[in-house]
């Protein structure tokens, strides 16, 4: 039988499961994104380790012992929150947005991309509103949104 979800603290041997998933749950959630201004894997991973890892507490699921997702968190902000596409819609993210409002009870606020409905879908089910639309910062420079989550402003799905 599977096991409950696991939350913990990413740890250096955590650097190649976190990343294969990263990349994978972003080729399938934003194709069109991916091909037309998408890095290499390598140039990736270096991100990941010169900025996602430096600036944010990073965090990992796992289920059945394996890291399944991850979220990268800095104070109220969320930067990352990303599920393996083998393993999305069993509750994960709902697990690793529980997690970030332990964190940061007092409220959350994170961007996406206005294209990224099933994630959109996502957060507003958690009780996320949208505050803002905008445009992400270059190289990227696409259409997003804020959302921002306070405590008791709306329900939340179980
Ligand atoms: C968005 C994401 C983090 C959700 O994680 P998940 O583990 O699949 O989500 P959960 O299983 O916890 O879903 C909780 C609820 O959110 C809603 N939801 C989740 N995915 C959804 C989708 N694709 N479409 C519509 N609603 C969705 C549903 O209400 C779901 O409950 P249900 O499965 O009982 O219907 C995940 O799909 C993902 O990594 N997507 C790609 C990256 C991304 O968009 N990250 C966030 C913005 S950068």
């Amino acid at each position: 039988m599977a096991r409950e979800p696991e939350i913990r603290r990413y740890e250096p041997p955590d650097f190649d499961a976190v990343n294969d998933l990263w990349r994978r749950s972003r080729l399938r959630a934003f194709p069109d994104l991916q091909a037309r201004k998408g890095h290499t894997a390598e140039e990736d991973r270096e991100y990941f380790r010169d900025v996602v890892l430096v600036r944010h507490d990073v965090w990992v699921v796992e289920l059945d012992g394996r890291v399944a997702g991850f979220l990268a968190i800095a104070g109220d902000f969320i930067d990352q929150l990303y599920v393996d596409p083998d393993h999305q819609r069993k509750g994960l993210g709902r697990t690793l947005i529980a997690h970030a409002r332990r964190l940061s009870p007092s409220g959350l606020r994170l961007f996406t991309f206005q294209i990224n409905h099933a994630g959109r879908a996502f957060y507003e089910g958690q009780g996320f509103v949208a505050a803002r639309l905008g445009v992400s910062p270059p190289p990227e420079s696409e259409p997003d949104v804020e959302y921002r989550w306070h405590p008791g402003s709306s329900q939340v799905s179980s």
